[in-house]
């Protein structure tokens, strides 16, 4: 009698009344950043399936589901379903999107589930600079990942040591990561650089040559630039000015 009911535990445990997998995928999977992505789980069975939910769900993270019959997902992913796969798109995969996804089946005569491990490869993000000072320059790289740090060369000077580096991680698990050099002459050619961790090794990831302005960030450059503007705006008045009298003049 025992045996019987620890036979059928085992049976309902196991979910499929055949002991058949009905799910299959790969199980790893790398994303491009921001580029859709499709996630399947192919569907296959001897028998005629009867599917009374099919879902998917993420490791860790309790709050997201996907369901193909709902209209009410987590934003920024799309599932769908047919007799021979599930699909999970992600429509602008981020680094938080990286994980452990399971693609979920209910039937009558059971359940089924299989897991894709979900990576992601490097964000390029967006490089920007400026004077942050008179004697300032910073560069920034947004949206990037993984983290890194920026080192700064003068021809073959490394310069690192006179820049200070900050990196701020955004909601989507990307970083702003920007360094500001002290410069010691203007008129001089930096190449900034973003360096990024892997295998516990940094390696050159981007670079760019930026050139330190003249007096830029300075006040008095744009205050005489807004002044001699100011000096013509006077000089087409009193032109004009001029002009007035001299047909007064002329027509009287
Ligand atoms: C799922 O089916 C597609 C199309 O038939 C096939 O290309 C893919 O290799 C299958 N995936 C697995 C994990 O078997
Ligand atoms: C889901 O699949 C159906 C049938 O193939 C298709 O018409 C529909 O556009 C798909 N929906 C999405 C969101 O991909
Ligand atoms: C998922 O894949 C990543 C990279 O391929 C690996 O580092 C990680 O250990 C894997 N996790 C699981 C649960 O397989
Ligand atoms: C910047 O780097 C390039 C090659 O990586 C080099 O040719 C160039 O001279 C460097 N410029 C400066 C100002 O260091
Ligand atoms: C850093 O700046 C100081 C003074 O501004 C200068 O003497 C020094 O040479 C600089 N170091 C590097 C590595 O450029
Ligand atoms: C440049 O200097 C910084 C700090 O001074 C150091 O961490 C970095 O490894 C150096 N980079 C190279 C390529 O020598
Ligand atoms: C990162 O940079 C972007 C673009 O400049 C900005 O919108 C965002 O607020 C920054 N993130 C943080 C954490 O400062
Ligand atoms: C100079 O003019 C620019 C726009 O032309 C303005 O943004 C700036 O604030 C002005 N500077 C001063 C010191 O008035």
């Amino acid at each position: 009698m025992l045996v019987i009911m620890a036979f059928l535990i085992v049976l309902l445990l196991s979910g499929n009344t055949k002991g058949e997998k009905v799910l299959h995928a790969f199980q790893n999977q790398i994303m491009n950043c921001n580029e859709k992505t499709v996630l399947q789980c192919n569907i296959s069975s001897s028998m005629q399936l009867n599917i009374v939910d099919i879902y998917w769900t993420k490791h860790e993270e309790k709050g997201f589901k996907c369901d193909p019959r709902s209209s009410d997902n987590t934003p920024g992913f799309e599932c769908n379903y047919t007799r021979e796969a599930l699909t999970l798109t992600i429509l602008y995969p981020t680094p938080v999107n990286m994980g452990t996804y399971f693609c979920c089946i209910r039937m009558d005569s059971g359940h089924g589930k299989d897991q894709i491990n979900v990576s992601l490869g490097e964000c390029r993000g967006e490089f920007s600079q400026q004077m942050a000072g008179p004697k300032q320059k910073e560069c920034s790289f947004n949206s990037v990942y993984p983290d890194g740090i920026i080192n700064w060369f003068h021809y073959d000077k490394n310069v690192t040591s006179n820049s200070t580096v900050t990196s701020l991680k955004n909601s989507d698990g990307t970083f702003n990561i920007s360094s500001i050099l002290n410069i010691q002459d203007n008129e001089e050619r930096y190449n900034c650089s973003l360096w990024s961790l892997n295998n516990g090794q940094y390696f050159k990831y981007q670079e760019f040559e930026v050139e330190v302005e003249v007096d830029a960030g300075s006040s008095p450059i744009s205050s005489t630039g807004n002044i001699s503007t100011q000096h013509c705006l006077s000089c087409t008045h009193l032109l004009l000015a001029l002009m007035f009298s001299l047909r007064k003049y002329l027509s009287l």
